[in-house]
C-alpha cells in the first residue's frame, strides 16, 4: 500500500487560480500563463506514490516546485486541484481540527535553515512538538533526551542554537522531528546549509535510523549524489511538471531528456551502480556431478570457454572448456577433480570497484549474493558501458571497442560476455 499518493496535483499561484486552471490543463507555459494573468504556475498535473517505509527524493532546478509540492502534503499549501491520499485520507478534505492533529500526528517536518527556536535551550527544542501533543514534563525531557543521544548530541541538552555548529543545529531539527513519533518526514533541503563533510555524515546517520525506523521519508535536494545515495525512488521535477519518476538506476541508466541528463553529468556513476547491473544472468551452469562428455558438449553447443560450476546455489568454481576435453580424454566419472577455483565479486561492489579489479586480471569474475550465491558472470562490456557516459555531440563508443580496448591489457583470448557460465 502507497503511504502517500498524489493524484492529479495543480496549484496555481495568484488571485484567480480555478480561472486559470483550465489553461494550465491544456499546456499554457509557466511564462505564458505569468505574462497573461500575473498567475505563477506551481504545479501541473503531478500524480506520485510515495511506498510506505521509503525514502523519496524530489529533485529540480530553483523554482521548479518542490518545496510547492511536499507542503500540499501537510497542506501548508491548498492545491488548485487534485487529492493527496495519506494512509488513504484525503488531506484536502480534512476539518480544521482534524488537519491540526494529523500534523502533530502523521508528519514531521525538517527545514533547510534548522527553523530552530533561538531563545530556547537544545531540549526544550527537541521537547517542543511534544508539548503540543499534550505530553507531561517528564515524559517530554526523556523523550527529546533519548533522540538527541540518537543524533549524537548528549551533552548539549542546555546550549542554546547559537552555541552549536551548523551540523549540530541540524542535528537538533532532525531529533526535534524524530520525537514527534510522526510515520512521514518531510525533509524540505534538510541538509543544504551543510559543509559536504557534515553533509555526508548526515545522510549517513539518517540512513541508519532509517534501517531502524522504517518512516516514510520526502527528503528535498538539488544534489543529485545525495538523491542517488538516500533515494529509493527519485521525481524530477522542472517547472512545475514531474519530468520522470522511478529509481536512481532508471535515472541514471534512461536520463528522459537533457533536462535530467544535465543532472547526471558530474555523477560518480561507479559509486552508484555496481556488479549487480553489469551481471549476466546464467545460461549454463554444472554441478561437480555434472559429466564431463555432457559439460564439453553443452560448452562446444553455446560456443563457451568455460562454465560455473555450482554446489547447491553456491559458486563451487569453474570448468574450462579444455579442462572437459582433458576429463572425457582421462575417463573421468563427474567433472569434480577438474573444478578450479574462480574469483568473483559481491553484487553490491561498486562498478569503481569492479572496473579496478578487470584492469588488473582478465580472469573471469562471478557475481555472487548474499552466502555467496552465484548470480551470474561480470560481463565486461557492460561495466565499460555503464560507467562510460555517453559524450554529447559524439557517437557513444561501441561496446565492443570498449571492450577490447579493457581486455587488450591482458593475453587470455577468453570473452567473459561470451562464455557466460
Ligand atoms: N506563495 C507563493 N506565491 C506565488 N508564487 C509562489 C509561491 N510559492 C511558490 N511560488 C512559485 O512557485 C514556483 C515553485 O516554487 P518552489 O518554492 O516550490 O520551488 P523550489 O523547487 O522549492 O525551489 P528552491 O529550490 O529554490 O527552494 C516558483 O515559480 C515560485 O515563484
Ligand atoms: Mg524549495
Amino acid at each position: 500500500m502507497s503511504k502517500i499518493e498524489v493524484r492529479n496535483i495543480f496549484k496555481i499561484f495568484g488571485p484567480k487560480p480555478e480561472r486559470w486552471l483550465d489553461a494550465a490543463r491544456k499546456g499554457i507555459s509557466k511564462e505564458e500563463l505569468l505574462a497573461k494573468s500575473g498567475h505563477t504556475l506551481g504545479l501541473r498535473d503531478i500524480s506520485l506514490s510515495i511506498e510506505d517505509g521509503s525514502i523519496y527524493v524530489i529533485m529540480g532546478l530553483s523554482g521548479s516546485g518542490k518545496s510547492t509540492l511536499i507542503r500540499h502534503f501537510n497542506r501548508l499549501i491548498e492545491p488548485s486541484a487534485g487529492q493527496i491520499l495519506v494512509d488513504d485520507v484525503d488531506v484536502v478534505t480534512l476539518s480544521k481540527s482534524a488537519l491540526e492533529k494529523f500534523r502533530q500526528q502523521k508528519m514531521s517536518m525538517v527545514f533547510q535553515r534548522f527553523g530552530l527556536f533561538p531563545h530556547r535551550s537544545v531540549i526544550e527544542n527537541v521537547a517542543y512538538g511534544l508539548k503540543v501533543q499534550g505530553m507531561s514534563k517528564t515524559e517530554r525531557r526523556q523523550r527529546a533526551q533519548h533522540w538527541l543521544e540518537q543524533v549524537g548530541l548528549a551533552g548539549f541538552e542546555n546550549q542554546y542554537p547559537h552555541q552549536l555548529s551548523g551540523g549540530m543545529q541540524q542535528r537538533v531539527g532532525l531529533a526535534r522531528a524524530l520525537a514527534t513519533d510522526a510515520e512521514i518526514l518531510l525533509m524540505d533541503e534538510a541538509f543544504s546549509a551543510l559543509d559536504p563533510l557534515i553533509r555526508r555524515e548526515m545522510q549517513d546517520q539518517l540512513l541508519q535510523l532509517q534501517a531502524q525506523l522504517n518512516k516514510t521519508i520526502v527528503f528535498i535536494t538539488h544534489d543529485l549524489d545525495e538523491a542517488l545515495r538516500l533515494g529509493n525512488r527519485i521525481a524530477i521535477l522542472k517547472d512545475g511538471e514531474l519530468i520522470q519518476e522511478g529509481t536512481p538506476e532508471d535515472i541514471l541508466l534512461a536520463p528522459a531528456n537533457d533536462y535530467v541528463q544535465s543532472f547526471l553529468q558530474d555523477v560518480n556513476r561507479g559509486k552508484v551502480l555496481n556488479a549487480a547491473h553489469a551481471c549476466n544472468a546464467p545460461s549454463l551452469t554444472l554441478t561437480m556431478r555434472s559429466r564431463p562428455a555432457h559439460a564439453a558438449e553443452r560448452m562446444a553447443g553455446l560456443d563457451f570457454d568455460y562454465a560455473a560450476v555450482l554446489d547447491g546455489k553456491r559458486l563451487a568454481g569453474i570448468l574450462t572448456r579444455s579442462a572437459a576435453v582433458r576429463a572425457v580424454q582421462e575417463g573421468a566419472r563427474d567433472i569434480a577433480r577438474y573444478v578450479q577455483d574462480m574469483a568473483s565479486v559481491p553484487a553490491t561492489a561498486g562498478l569503481d570497484e569492479v572496473l579496478a579489479r578487470l584492469l588488473r586480471s582478465t580472469e573471469p569474475l562471478a557475481v555472487t549474493g548474499e552466502d555467496d550465491e552465484f548470480l551470474g558472470m561480470l560481463s565486461r562490456s557492460k561495466v565499460v558501458e555503464l560507467v562510460t557516459p555517453a559524450i554529447e555531440g559524439t557517437e557513444p563508443f561501441s561496446n565492443d571497442d570498449m571492450a577490447e580496448a579493457v581486455e587488450s591489457s591482458g593475453t587470455s583470448s577468453e570473452n567473459t560476455d561470451r562464455s557466460v557460465a
